[in-house]
């Protein structure tokens, strides 16, 4: 069994995601700005939440591949957003970032932050040689933190071939 980090950031505090924070996620799936594109604009129920959830915490229990809750160090008892990995090929090893905020919180560079955080982590705890990232096209914000994040456009053979890919690897460009 993994022991999960909590991390720290400037702004924020990302905690591992537990089985009780179900109904501020799923709260956060729902809302129509975050679930356009990372749900196909689904809006899933609460059953549908906690599946995903479950399944992310016996992923993060074996593997230490896991998702985090986005919390203000100002006022953490508040979920404002989530950020982590998972697998994008669980054989091949291959891990993609994921995020999303609630839309009151964008605009601020909290979603960068945040997945900053999860990359140092994702190279430094688990060892990863690179982390991927997959979008609609369309997802500008999505593009734009991809960017942010020092990552570039690449080929990907264990994505979706209709995504967007971005990739970073450790110590930079290969
Ligand atoms: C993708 C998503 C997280 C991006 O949120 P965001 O707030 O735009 O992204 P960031 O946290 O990086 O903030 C960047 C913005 O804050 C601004 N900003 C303000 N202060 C800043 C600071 N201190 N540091 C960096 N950027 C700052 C930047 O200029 C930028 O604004 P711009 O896009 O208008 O140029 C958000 O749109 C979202 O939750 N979408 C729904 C879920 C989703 O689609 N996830 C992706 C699929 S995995």
């Amino acid at each position: 069994m993994h022991s999960l980090p909590t991390l720290t950031t400037p702004r924020l505090k990302l905690v591992p995601w537990r089985e009780e924070d179900l109904d501020a996620l799923h709260q956060l799936w729902v809302d129509p700005a975050v679930r356009r594109y990372l749900l196909d604009d689904r809006a899933i129920s609460r059953d549908e939440a906690r599946t995903f959830l479950v399944e992310a915490l016996e992923v993060a229990k074996a593997t230490g591949v896991t998702q985090w809750t986005i919390r203000r160090l100002a006022a953490p008892d508040e979920l404002i957003g989530f950020a982590g990995l998972r697998w994008l090929d669980a054989a091949a090893r291959q891990p993609e970032l994921m995020y999303g905020l609630d839309p009151r919180w964008w605009g601020q560079g909290l979603a960068t932050e945040a997945a900053l955080a999860v990359i140092d982590d994702a190279f430094t705890r688990l060892g990863f040689q690179t982390v991927w990232a997959s979008t609609d096209a369309p997802n500008r914000d999505s593009v734009r933190v991809m960017e942010r994040l020092g990552m570039t456009p690449s080929e990907c053979p264990w994505a979706d071939p209709k995504l967007v890919v971005y990739r970073v690897d450790r110590g930079g460009p290969q």
